[in-house]
């Protein structure tokens, strides 16, 4: 659950909270701070060097001078763009929770630096997912005291602020789902316990979900899918999940994740270390199943489905072969060389799926290949995509949105990497260009309909804390769907009223 979070209007010296937090600019004066504390603060800023460089912090017991107990400044660095400023805002929001944690604080206040609503998110956003802890296995938990945020403006604040705030909560919230989704051990996210998650999701948002079982997979013609989840004792779940506003205004907008519950590598087994983390590679659709839940807040004025073939890739008496040709739902016949390439056969035949519905774009998102980190490093996403205009889109609102992303391209002379001579494709092009040659497979599923490929391999989870992410799922992708459709929301105007019959 998020930290309720509000907007508030109070002069920050007198206003009651277990933590006041000031949020500096690097290099900029102090005048936040001065005077509070009859200037004590500002002299212990100069004397500590506190600068506002990112990270610092400075913190004061109040000793009952003031409304609050205990009073921090946080620097947020020097400010650079408008979308930089976002998620310096973020960050500093969620370090002033761990502060307001580890000090016992009940209430936290921040002083907004500007009446923005776009800032005003991003704080509810920070605030919520510094918060966060999976410690649903611990015997000893460490209940938070903090109970919660109000967000200060000594102004009257503008109307569209308290929403902005709701809206980093409920944005926030998603995105924690998505982490307890990643981070839940494998044993209990078997592809039908995913399933059932989508279905509980949809049920509470009052979305429809659509589950399929291994039968109806089987006659939808998805032999590339069942071809992984053949190895496995557990049933594989196709799953849609679908938004219908009541009056659309144009085409339906597709999501599709990767959901493997578990990779071990099947026949081509992975290491033992290169297993360690593979419950993570249900990320892409605990993503959509995030975004979805977003989507129905949202209500954009066009449908929205999300889609996702949940299954596990293991080795058994059962499991598919290296060598194996596997005509998939489209017609296409693949060569199975690496049992470990599985992601990009499910998704092959799950987009191939969702294409028939005939959307108006298609975003995927999987962690997808292990050559993304290493040509992106661990915390940016590969964007592949076969549309300029949805390219952009996405770029620009992975910045807003604070999610590094990066367009890799989708070279057309490489196709002869990923061609068999016993079929149309094979699963693996060899060791260069390990991403591209992914993406260039599953062009071949999306027909002409403008779709990107997000490569999360990297920033699905982290190995230890870091800013506004804690170890482990960290929601990637969720706050970029979730600003994608708010965006096209907004430039799409409402269904006109059915014309009235005379
Ligand atoms: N799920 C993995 C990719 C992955 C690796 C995600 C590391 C997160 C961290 C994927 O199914 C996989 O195994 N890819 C192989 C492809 C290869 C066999 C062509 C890889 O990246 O090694
Ligand atoms: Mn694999
Ligand atoms: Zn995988």
């Amino acid at each position: 659950m998020a930290l309720p979070t509000s907007v508030v209007s109070a002069k920050p010296a007198s206003h009651a909270a277990g933590l006041l937090v000031f949020l500096v600019r690097e290099g900029e004066k102090l005048i936040p701070v001065d005077g509070v504390l009859d200037g004590l603060f500002s002299r212990c800023a100069k004397e500590e060097e506190f600068t506002g460089k990112e990270g610092q912090m400075l913190s004061l017991h109040t000793h009952g001078k003031i409304g609050a107990e205990r009073i921090a400044a946080i620097g947020i660095g020097k400010e650079r763009d408008a979308d930089r400023t976002l998620d310096q805002l973020r960050t500093a929001a969620s370090r002033a929770v761990k502060l307001a944690k580890s000090a016992g604080a009940k209430s936290l206040a921040i002083v907004v630096p500007a009446a923005d609503a776009a800032q005003v998110q991003s704080l509810a956003e920070g605030a919520s997912l510094g918060a966060y802890v999976f410690d649903r296995y611990k015997k000893e938990k460490k209940p938070l005291k903090l109970s919660r945020v109000e967000l200060l403006l000594e102004a009257k604040p503008p109307r569209a602020l308290p929403d902005a705030a709701r809206l980093g909560c409920e944005i926030a919230d998603a995105v924690c789902a998505a982490r307890d989704l990643v981070n839940e051990p494998p044993r209990n996210v078997t592809p039908r316990a995913l399933a059932a998650e989508a279905r509980k999701m949809a049920q509470q948002a009052g979305l429809k979900c659509e589950v399929l079982g291994r039968a109806q997979i089987e006659k939808l013609g998805m032999n590339l899918f069942l071809g992984v989840a053949q190895g496995s004792a557990e049933e594989p779940q196709l799953v849609r999940i679908s938004y219908r506003p009541a009056r659309a205004n144009g085409k339906a907008l597709a999501l599709v994740g990767k959901a493997i519950t578990f990779d071990s590598g099947g026949l081509s087994l992975k290491t033992a270390q290169g297993m360690e983390d593979m419950k993570t590679d249900m990320a892409g659709a605990a993503a959509v199943i995030a975004a979805m839940r977003l989507v129905a807040a949202l209500e954009p004025p066009f449908p929205v489905h999300g889609y996702f073939g949940a299954c596990e890739n293991l080795p058994s008496g059962t499991a598919y072969k290296p060598g194996d040709v596997i005509v998939g739902k489209n017609g296409t016949s693949v060569e199975v060389l690496n049992t470990d390439a599985e992601g990009r056969l499910v998704l092959a035949d799950v987009l191939a799926w969702a294409v028939e519905d005939k959307p108006a774009a298609l975003v995927d998102l999987a962690t997808l290949t292990g050559a993304i980190l290493v040509a992106l490093g661990p915390w940016t996403a590969g964007l592949f995509s076969n549309d300029e205009q949805l390219a952009s889109e996405l770029l620009a609102c992975a910045r807003r949105a604070g999610e590094p992303l990066w367009r890799m391209p989708l070279p057309a002379e490489m196709e002869e990497l990923i061609k068999s001579p016993v079929a149309d494709l094979k699963n693996t092009g060899g060791r260069f260009g390990g991403s591209i040659n992914a993406a260039l497979f599953l062009q071949h599923f999306v027909g002409k309909v403008p779709w990107a490929h997000l490569d999360i391999a990297g920033p699905a989870s982290i190995d230890k804390d870091r800013g506004y992410n804690s170890r482990g799922g960290t929601g990637a992708g969720v706050r970029l769907l979730a600003e994608w459709i708010r965006r096209r929301a907004e430039a799409t105007p409402p269904a006109r009223a059915a014309a009235k019959k005379r």
